[in-house]
């Protein structure tokens, strides 16, 4: 690890100062996101528990709850190891079976701990788990409401879940999530989508409740819905994740606007021989390798101050700027500001971010919940 002053930066340096490919974000956008979701929250009395896997970072985390954010959501024992630092209310958004639950079961006493599930197996080798650890966990039970990647479809098969739960101390029936991934198109055409999401909300809620397991938490919502979540009927907790930075693709269908976009990737133009392009040095390794999501949308990512100009290719380390829709000529030294596709895969691809105010970096914060911080095999 290289740490040594000579690489150090000074706070109030320039962009020029930084090493490139290099994550950057703008303060300013960071705080305006927070603070406007927070506000949302409280506006439509939700609890709103981020999302964590945009940010990765306890610094972010810790601003967000300092905000009003009831607690935080996680996608792996990892991410929730990390963030019991800063938080003592985590919801595990995805099934822990296997040896994740080793881990699961080591996070400090005190932390409320939550795992969403959709099967007998996960609740059992939960329970097993939880009564080994003599810890209560809550339980949510995963539905799936149109995305078809996890949770059941079939409303007794919740009902049987649920009991399940509730018959296995220290487990306890908390309620029900559901993530509504499906959704991704402009802000103005969700209505159908919505509507169908809130009845099938709506038909579950009610057969669990008929069946004396009424959920206390519902717990959904997604950045491309979000402005639209207090239309669900029924939800009473929301999860965001990506609004903390937003990306192209938020920006592409209307969820935030493109000044609300707080992460760019900072990268030197490194040639322009090639007639028609330059070539910077932030390739899939800096920006991932993620199409537009929902909409329509070539490139992998485009210019902050110059949208037309798109990474239309990419090898690991090298970055292909079409010049073809501008007149725009950069020279070699360049510097350049990308707003990647997916934010959240740009992130985890960096051990720091930089944040910075205009053209100045005021701090800089480590990605400490990034990788999945795997035991080595010792003799
Ligand atoms: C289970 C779950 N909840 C919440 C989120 C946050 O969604 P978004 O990034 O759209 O805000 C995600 C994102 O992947 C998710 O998988």
């Amino acid at each position: 690890m290289l740490s040594m002053t000579f690489f150090a930066i000074a706070p109030g340096a320039g962009l020029p100062g930084l090493e490139t490919p290099a994550a950057l974000v703008d303060l300013d956008r960071l705080e305006r996101n927070i603070a406007r979701m927070a506000s949302y929250a409280r506006t439509h009395s939700l609890a709103l528990r981020p999302h964590i896997k945009t940010h990765k970072a306890t610094t972010i985390a810790a601003s967000q709850l300092a905000h009003g954010a009831t607690g935080l959501t996680c996608a792996t024992p990892a991410e929730a190891g990390v963030m019991s630092a800063v938080c003592d209310d985590i919801l595990l958004a995805y099934p822990a079976v296997g040896p994740k639950l080793a881990r699961l079961m080591a996070l400090p006493r005190a932390l409320s701990l939550t795992v969403a599930l959709d099967s007998a197996k996960a609740v059992d080798d939960l329970a097993r788990a939880a009564r080994a650890a003599d810890r209560p966990v809550r339980v949510f039970v995963e539905l799936d409401v149109g995305m078809h990647r996890v949770g059941v479809s079939a409303w007794d098969e919740a009902i049987a879940l649920a009991r399940r739960v509730r018959d296995s101390a220290p487990l306890e029936y908390a309620g029900i999530a559901f993530y509504p991934g499906h959704i991704r198109t402009d802000l103005d055409s969700q209505d159908a989508a919505l509507a169908a999401l809130g009845a099938a909300i709506k038909s579950a809620t009610d057969a669990l409740g008929r069946a004396g397991l009424a959920p206390k938490v519902v717990s959904g919502g997604s950045t491309p819905t979000v402005w639209r979540t207090h239309e669900i009927g029924g939800i009473t907790e929301m999860r965001p994740g990506t609004y903390v930075y937003n990306d192209r693709g938020t920006a592409e269908i209307g969820a935030c606007a493109p000044e609300d976009c707080a992460l760019t990737v900072l990268a030197t133009v490194v040639s322009t021989s090639v007639p028609g392009q330059a070539v910077i040095d932030a390739g899939a390794k800096a920006l991932g390798r993620e199409p537009m999501r929902g909409v329509e949308g070539e490139g992998w990512g485009a210019l902050l101050d110059r949208p037309e100009i798109l990474v239309t290719r990419m090898s690991e380390e090298h970055g292909i700027l079409d010049l073809s829709r501008s007149d725009w000529r950069p020279s070699v030294g360049e510097l350049v500001r990308v707003v990647p596709n997916h934010v959240c895969i740009v992130v985890h691809l960096n051990d720091v971010v930089y944040g910075v105010r205009g053209e100045r970096v005021e701090k800089s914060w480590r990605v400490d919940a990034r990788g999945r911080s795997q035991p080595m095999v010792t003799s």
